[in-house]
């Protein structure tokens, strides 16, 4: 039976996802040529399939070939850092080989500059700080994950390293452990913007509409993720909420297939980083029908298509993660720069009060 595909100019929504973003897009265009206005698929043809996003290989013949272009090694970090700012700024190359592998591997997504370095039998994408980042962006979301990890939520483990610079100080990098390799196997994805049936990058208005947590819910149960990937998914939105992370776009979601439980499932988070430029007062996506901005209310507004029973069993789940997230921040504050822990405190701070106000006294106690 014909499907029509009605985005990214007839490329079916999971082929976008096996394509690269635009940092991937940004390499192919200087490389090959294209442009803006290149159609999806000579972007996602001319990207290899070595560190392609989940599962698919791509190619003109029926069974294309996995290539066996070998990823970096985690040794490697430092010179693989240096190069991929190098690239970011348009400079000659800090080692000619490594560029040229760089260049033919630019089938992940996202807008920073990033690469796959091989540790192992564990592949970790990695993002090194930009000379245009105001805050150390790979630090704030190494400690973002760590602390999420520790108040029980499941993020992709992440590292962070601050690597010799070839010249001059360091680079902050941030390692987070690819979900769609495991054991030597690609496994399946599907983003959020798949799931949720709309476009990302260039949302139309109607487009837009569709971006919401509730609605990722009620996808996830019907692909058969279990209800524990529902309730996941409402503390990601809350700590969205808490940080002010309005970057939580659908392409920063996804769900991964695990063939040992048979299951899709959500992927762990990742991603997840604060604006601290100013104080988000709305997330990318909806917390309830209709509504956008970052209140209690809004969190709370659709919370049976989180999974749970009552809205009473909702506020109860609430305050204790609230409560558990604000116990845990002092395990990240060793991480942070004094500005940065200080900028965080007050962001919690302030959205702790937005976000629990009849929690009684505990979640009131500065976060220390
Ligand atoms: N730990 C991970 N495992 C597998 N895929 C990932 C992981 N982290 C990110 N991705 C994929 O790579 C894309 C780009 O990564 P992301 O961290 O979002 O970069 P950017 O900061 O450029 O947006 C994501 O949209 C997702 O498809
Ligand atoms: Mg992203």
């Amino acid at each position: 039976m014909p499907f029509v595909s009605e985005r990214y100019g007839g490329l079916h929504d999971v082929l976008r996802d096996a394509g690269p973003g635009t940092w991937g897009r940004a390499l192919l265009q200087r490389e090959h040529g294209l442009s803006d206005q290149s159609p999806h698929v000579s972007f996602l043809l001319k990207a290899n399939n070595a560190d392609r996003w989940g599962a698919l290989a791509i190619g003109p013949s029926k069974n294309p070939s996995v290539s066996q272009l070998a990823s970096p090694k985690l040794p490697q970090l430092d010179v693989l850092a240096a190069e991929l700012l190098a690239m970011n700024q348009r400079l000659p190359p800090v080692d000619a080989r490594l560029r040229r592998r760089l260049m033919a591997t630019p089938s992940l997504g996202g807008a920073r500059p990033k690469a796959t370095v091989q540790d192992g039998d564990d592949f970790w994408l990695v993002k090194p700080v930009l000379p245009s980042d105001i805050h150390d962006v790979p630090l704030l979301e190494h400690a973002m994950a760590q602390w999420a990890s520790a108040a029980g939520l499941r993020f992709a483990a992440t590292g962070h390293d601050c690597v010799a610079q070839l010249k001059g100080t360091g680079i902050s990098v941030l390692r987070s452990l690819r979900f769609d390799r495991k054991n030597g196997h690609r496994l399946m994805t599907v983003s959020g913007a798949t799931m949720l049936q709309t476009q990302y990058p260039n949302a139309s208005p109607a487009d837009h509409l569709r971006w919401s947590y509730p609605r990722l819910a009620n996808t996830l149960a019907k692909i058969g993720a279990p209800r524990e990937d529902w309730l996941e998914l409402f503390n990601r939105m809350v700590f969205n909420a808490l940080i002010g992370n309005d970057d939580d776009h659908p392409r920063n979601h996804s769900a991964v297939y695990v063939p040992q439980e048979g299951a899709w499932r959500l992927a762990p988070a990742y991603d997840v980083v604060p604006e601290l430029q100013f104080a988000p007062k709305r997330l990318s996506m909806m917390l309830s029908q209709g509504r956008f901005d970052i209140s209690r209310e809004n969190v709370l507004g659709d919370a049976m298509k989180f999974g749970f029973a009552s809205q009473q069993q909702a506020q109860v789940h609430l305050d204790a993660l609230l409560v558990r997230l604000a116990d845990t921040f002092e395990s990240i504050g060793s991480l942070l720069t004094d500005e940065l822990r200080n900028l965080m405190k007050d962001r919690i701070e302030h959205n702790m009060k937005i976000l629990g106000p009849v929690l009684l006294g505990h979640n009131r106690r500065p976060v220390t």
